[in-house]
């Protein structure tokens, strides 16, 4: 049984996603042993107090990144997690962090990466003026929006589209990339050669 652990800063509809799919069995042998919040209001911490999730604040608020990052790391090894899935944690992580979980941190990113890293990604795709954008799941490394990609699922940009049509679009994609993602690298069905993930079978 292999623990996950979200961190999230906002609504959290990538996190209830993945929840449904570990409840369904849809991502075989895990549990998510903990919900980490940064904001207090979060929404998503809300969510997994309703399912009966083990949900934690660590506000980082008026906190040196790796003083907070510490709280974090400290809180994931006490629950054992083998891999921390950020899902809308607005906040960098520091190189301390990620060195703690080489390979074991994955984030989504509401563009087609490397286009569009940082903050309002489909703002930035509508205001390019792209045809295509999408979603990607990837590992994170010491660089923003940037580590090796797992999973990516592209969108039509349509001409009637605002942002918050094409966010909504994007989202369901989100939500069905991060399951995905999460089932190849737990198990371990990958090979990284550079920056290049490819999928191998299981036997
Ligand atoms: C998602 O669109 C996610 O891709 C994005 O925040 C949203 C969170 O929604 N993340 C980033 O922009 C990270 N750079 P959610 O709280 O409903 O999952």
């Amino acid at each position: 049984m292999k623990n996950l652990a979200i961190l999230l800063s906002g609504r959290g509809s990538n996190f209830e996603a993945i929840a449904k799919s570990v409840s369904s069995g849809r991502i075989p042998d895990a549990r998510i042993a903990v919900v980490i919040s940064n904001k207090p209001k979060a929404g998503g911490i809300e969510t997994a107090r309703r399912l009966g999730l083990n949900a934690l604040v660590i506000p980082s608020k008026g906190k040196g990144r790796e003083e907070h990052d510490r709280e974090v790391v400290t809180a994931l090894q006490t629950r054992e997690v083998d891999l921390v899935c950020l899902a809308g944690y607005m906040r960098l992580l520091s190189p301390w962090f990620v060195s703690q979980f080489p390979h074991r941190i994955l984030n989504i990113h509401p563009s087609l990466l490397p286009a569009f890293p940082g903050l309002e990604a489909q703002e930035q795709a509508l205001a390019y003026g792209v045809k295509v954008t999408g979603c990607t799941v990837h590992f994170v490394d010491k660089e923003l929006d940037h580590g090796p990609i797992i999973v990516q699922k592209t969108v039509p940009v349509l001409d009637s589209d605002n942002e918050r049509a094409l966010a909504a679009r994007i989202l369901e994609q989100e939500h069905i990339a991060y399951s995905e993602a999460i089932g190849i690298v737990l198990e371990g069905r990958y090979e990284i050669a550079g920056r290049r993930l490819t999928q191998t079978r299981t036997t």
